[in-house]
C-alpha cells in the first residue's frame, strides 16, 4: 500500500517526482516512456526512503564514476555491479522459461567470448587450461523429450587457478569451445573439473563487497549457452555438488536443479577409450530446451 506524505516537505518532494515523470509524456516509444517513468518513481522513492544526504549522493556518483573508469573491452564493472546487487539474477528470473520442464537458466557472466574454437563431439576444450580432466556428457532434448540434434553448445570455465583465459595476458584460448549435439541429441566433451574462484574484486565492486562484509567467491561451475533453431536459447551453468560456496555465491546464481555430482575416477581408461595416468572426473547433465513461442 502506498501512503501519501501530506506534509509540506512531502508534497514538495512528490511534486519533483511528478514533474520529472510528466517530462517524459512526449516520448514516442511507449516502452521507453514506461521504463523511464517507473525508473524515476523508484529512484526518487529510494532517495526519500533513506533520506539521502548530499554527501551520500556525491559518494554514489563517485562510486559510479569509478565503475565507469575501470570498464573497458576486457572488463565490464557495470555488469559485475548488476551481478553483486542481484539485478542480473532478477532479470534472468523475469525472463525465465515458462515451462517448468525446461532447464533453468542463470547469470551469463562477463567471460563469454564469441569466437571460441569449435571442437568435435568428444573433443577437449581445455587446450592448456590446468586442472583434473573432466568428461562431460548429456543430451539435449525439448520439453517433450524429443532429441534436439545439431544444437550449438558453447561451454566456458575457469582453470584450477580460478582464472578464465581472458583474464590472463596474451591471446591464448583455453577452457572454452563449442560443439554440436549429435543426431540423438547427445553431447560429450573433455574439460577440467570446475574450481571455485573470486569474481574480480580489485575495483569498486570489490570495495563494495569488502564494505558490506561479503566475499567475492563463486562456487565451482561450468558455463553453458545452448542454441537450436525453434528453441529458446539457454544460458546456464552446472555447479559442483558439495562445493563450499554453494550457499554464498557472490552473484546469487545457484539453483538446486543445476547442482550436479562430479564422479571421481582413478587413473585408467575413460569411456571414450582415452588412457589417463592421472585421476579424472566425470559429470552428466541433460539439457531441456523450451520451444520458441
Ligand atoms: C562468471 O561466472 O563467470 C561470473 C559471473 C558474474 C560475475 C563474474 C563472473
Ligand atoms: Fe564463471
Amino acid at each position: 500500500m502506498t501512503t501519501t506524505d501530506t506534509t509540506t516537505s512531502g508534497k514538495r518532494e512528490q511534486a519533483v517526482t511528478d514533474e520529472v515523470v510528466a517530462s517524459f509524456a512526449g516520448t514516442k516509444d511507449d516502452r521507453l516512456r514506461e521504463v523511464l517513468e517507473s525508473l524515476t518513481r523508484h529512484l526518487h522513492a529510494f532517495a526519500r526512503d533513506v533520506r539521502l544526504t548530499t554527501e551520500e549522493w556525491e559518494a554514489g556518483i563517485g562510486f559510479l564514476t569509478r565503475v565507469g573508469h575501470i570498464t573497458d573491452d576486457r572488463r565490464q564493472e557495470f555488469i559485475l555491479l548488476s551481478d553483486v546487487l542481484g539485478l542480473s539474477m532478477q532479470v534472468v528470473g523475469i525472463n525465465a522459461p515458462a515451462d517448468p520442464r525446461a532447464t533453468e537458466s542463470t547469470v551469463f557472466g562477463p567471460f563469454f567470448v564469441d569466437d571460441a574454437p569449435e571442437v568435435p563431439l568428444g573433443g577437449d576444450i581445455a587446450n592448456g587450461a590446468t586442472g583434473t580432466p573432466c568428461w562431460v556428457t548429456g543430451t539435449v532434448t525439448d520439453t517433450d523429450g524429443v532429441p534436439v540434434a545439431g544444437a550449438r553448445i558453447d561451454v566456458w570455465e575457469a582453470d584450477d587457478d580460478g582464472l578464465y583465459d581472458v583474464q590472463r595476458d596474451g591471446d591464448e584460448t583455453a577452457g572454452r569451445g563449442w560443439l554440436r549435439s549429435g543426431p540423438d541429441g547427445g553431447y560429450r566433451f573433455w574439460s577440467v573439473r570446475p574450481s571455485p574462484y573470486p569474481i574480480p574484486y580489485d575495483g569498486p565492486v570489490g570495495d563494495l563487497l569488502t564494505a558490506t562484509g561479503r566475499g567475492p567467491m563463486r562456487p565451482a561451475h561450468l558455463h553453458f549457452k545452448v542454441e537450436a533453431p525453434g528453441h529458446r536459447t539457454l544460458v546456464t551453468h552446472i555447479f559442483v555438488a558439495g562445493d563450499p560456496y554453494l550457499d554464498s555465491d557472490a552473484v546469487f546464481g545457484v539453483k538446486d536443479s543445476l547442482v550436479v555430482d562430479v564422479a571421481e575416477h582413478p587413473p585408467g581408461t575413460a569411456p571414450d577409450g582415452r588412457a589417463l595416468d592421472i585421476p579424472w572426473t566425470g559429470v552428466h547433465f541433460d539439457i531441456v530446451l523450451e520451444k520458441a513461442s
